[in-house]
């Protein structure tokens, strides 16, 4: 099976946003969206993306969050139109959600992300909420929020008492089949943890090391991270992608996606695939 992964599209529409949206925890965001991030997440990017994923369907997409920058509708909006172009449909694209697509408190109360993306994080049981769990061939795909709002210069997320059970459960039963686990933030402890970590990694960690996993799979980072974490059987790979729309001169930042191939069990090979400026498209990069 050929598993794409990509993150952080961070898809900006402003269409229609009145500016006194931005008197709250937004403000600050919007300002760092303008001096930093202007021009540096493309849209054009985004649809070069959608054309590679269709030219050569893989058999499932996993999207690891930060659909959008501030939570606006206008971004969910463009994000949701932009995904239901994948040819595979919401049954074969998993979506989990990133800090910024639960950037603040009303976009956590009134569900924004939850309305536009439930068909794609619907478990086989039609339930629409996290964890998810997916049965895909020899491939159990299983989901977890992390996205909550904090306020800046905050990006934490944290699972929460009750997925972490439910994600055991899960990971339980699933046992025999290859067994992938996404989340938006990594589950690691890195030296921004503090800053931008997943809060309840320690008790994630430990989840894993009971009862294992194939692969586990995040975003958040913008960049190409390969690490592991221990499982029962030996190392479990966690595997990071850096951000899929993302404009940069250096090879190892520019927009890409992964596709992990699974063959009898195990992870055979990753492919990263990279944007190419000269060609407007994806190309296999490693
Ligand atoms: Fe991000
Ligand atoms: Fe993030």
């Amino acid at each position: 099976m050929r598993i794409a992964h990509f993150s952080d599209v961070h898809a900006l529409d402003l269409t229609g946003v009145s500016p006194w949206r931005f008197f709250n925890k937004r403000a600050a965001g919007y300002l760092n969206l303008l001096l930093r991030r202007r021009e540096k997440h493309s849209l054009g990017l985004f649809d070069s993306l959608i054309a590679d994923l269709n030219r050569e369907p893989p058999d499932e997409v996993i999207v690891t969050g930060d659909l959008t920058n501030l939570s606006l509708e206008p971004e969910f909006a463009l994000a949701r139109r932009k995904l239901d172009e994948l040819s595979l449909g919401s049954a074969h694209v998993t979506v989990v959600p990133g800090n910024h697509d639960v950037y603040t408190l009303s976009a956590l109360r009134d569900q924004v992300f939850a309305k536009l993306f439930g068909a794609y994080f619907e478990s086989d049981d039609k339930h629409r909420e996290f964890p998810l769990s997916r049965l895909r061939g020899e491939v159990a795909i299983i989901g977890a929020s992390t996205a909550r709002p904090s306020p800046p210069p905050f990006a934490d997320g944290a699972i929460g008492a009750e997925q972490l059970e439910k994600i055991e459960r899960l990971l339980e039963s699933a046992k025999g089949k290859f067994r992938i686990l996404a989340l938006h933030h990594p589950p690691l402890d890195n030296r921004h943890a503090v800053l931008r970590g997943l809060r309840d990694r320690k008790k994630l960690q430990a989840v894993l090391a009971r009862v294992g996993c194939e692969l586990v799979l995040h975003g958040h980072e913008h960049r190409d991270l390969r690490q592991e974490l221990a499982g029962p059987n030996g190392p479990i790979p966690v595997i990071g992608v850096g951000s899929a729309t993302y404009l940069d001169d250096r090879l190892d930042r520019r927009a890409r996606y992964n596709v992990y191939h699974i063959d009898g069990g195990r992870l055979d090979r990753i492919e990263t695939r990279v944007h190419d400026a000269a060609s407007g498209q994806f190309r296999l990069f490693s």
